[in-house]
């Protein structure tokens, strides 16, 4: 995927950045007091340092760079990007949506281990979820993005938040355009959101509806998948589908072209294809390609943009999984 598209937020210049931040005292916009260069002096080899941690971890194991870019999604979507996920207590790791199926704490962890080496004290746990998130996509050949940075992490975590907040693969279209707009997101963005099940695996709990009840399915997809994860709970359950049949390790934009060819894993993704008002959102992915690569960067800084904390609201964390 060449990548010529920059995302327009790259290039604020300075002199708006700082009507913004003025802007900003008076109506309070927490998200305008991120900026990508917040570790420019105080840890000049943070994002180098990040990006290696990643690079190494996902090739080790491709799925890696779904896992970590899922994580990020999940944190920002539960009051905000503040790495309330990766806390141990407080039961928002262990809520449904994430229980069992949230991975690479242990890739954050070792990140961090490294960057407290060299900044004690300075980069924050979420901000290192953002910036892996961004070297996850790239790692596996999609598009970059500029991060904002500047986050500082929660003391506390929510397991009704990640409850309500965290939208279900049983939505159907109405669903999911109503679980992005309750984050400020259009149904555009959701559409773009959604292609990063271009990568990764999804468990057959998750799909299993999907594969005996719906209408809206190839059969040979459908006998296929049905073969490796049986109709009767709990037989299966864990047995891992790619989330993208044809390329579960490439950041393209293969996801929607399996939704027109009815080959949408979950019953959430094929939502946006099913003779809905997204369908022609879908079609226009798929004949441009690069359209998709710049939605999803603007979408993605968007999404990190949700309730940061700044100032002097929560902390930097020493060590991800509890508060200092
Ligand atoms: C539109 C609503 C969404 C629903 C209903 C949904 C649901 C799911 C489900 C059920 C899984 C499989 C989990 C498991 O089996 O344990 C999954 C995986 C994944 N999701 Fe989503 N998701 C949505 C949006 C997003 C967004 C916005 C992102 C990122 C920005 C994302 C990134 C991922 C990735 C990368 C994986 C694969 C993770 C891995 O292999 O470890 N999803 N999603
Ligand atoms: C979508 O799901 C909601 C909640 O389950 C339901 O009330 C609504 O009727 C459904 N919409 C459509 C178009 O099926």
């Amino acid at each position: 995927m060449a990548c010529y598209l920059q995302p327009t937020s790259a290039f604020i210049p300075a002199t708006a950045t700082k009507l913004c931040l003025f802007f900003s005292l008076v109506v309070g916009l927490a998200s305008a007091q991120l900026s990508s260069n917040f570790y420019a002096t105080s840890c000049p080899k943070a994002l180098s340092t990040i990006k290696s941690g990643v690079v190494s971890a996902v090739s080790s194991e491709k799925r890696m760079g779904a896992s970590l870019l899922r994580l990020h999604f999940h944190d920002c979507f539960v009051n905000g990007c503040d790495a309330s996920i990766l806390l141990d207590a407080g039961g928002e790791k262990t809520a449904p949506p994430n229980d069992k199926s949230v991975r690479g704490y242990e890739v954050i962890d070792n990140i961090k281990s490294q960057v407290e080496k060299i900044c004690p004290g300075v980069v924050s746990c979420a901000d290192i979820v953002a910036v892996a998130a961004r070297d996850s996509v790239v790692a596996l050949g999609g598009c970059s993005w500029t991060v904002q940075l500047g986050r500082r992490d929660s003391t506390t975590a929510s397991a009704a938040a990640a409850n309500s907040n965290l939208p279900p693969p049983t939505l159907n279209l109405s669903g999911l355009i109503s679980a992005f707009s309750n984050k400020g997101f259009t149904a555009k963005e959701m559409v773009a959101l959604s292609g990063s099940h271009t990568i990764g695996q999804a468990r057959c709990v998750t799909f299993r509806p999907r594969i005996y009840n719906d209408i809206d399915i190839d059969s040979t997809f459908k006998t296929s998948l049905q073969s490796k994860c049986p109709s009767t709970a709990p037989a299966g359950d864990n047995n891992l589908s790619p989330l993208d049949v044809m390329s579960p390790a490439s950041f393209d934009n293969a996801y929607f072209r399996n939704l027109v060819a009815k080959k949408g894993l979950l019953h959430s993704d094929q939502q946006l294809f099913s003779g809905g008002s997204t369908d022609a959102q879908v079609k226009a992915y798929i004949s441009n390609p690069a359209s998709f690569q710049t939605d999803f960067a603007n979408a993605m800084v968007k999404m990190g943009n949700l309730s940061p904390l700044t100032g002097s609201s929560g902390q930097i964390r020493t060590n991800c999984r509890k508060v200092n």
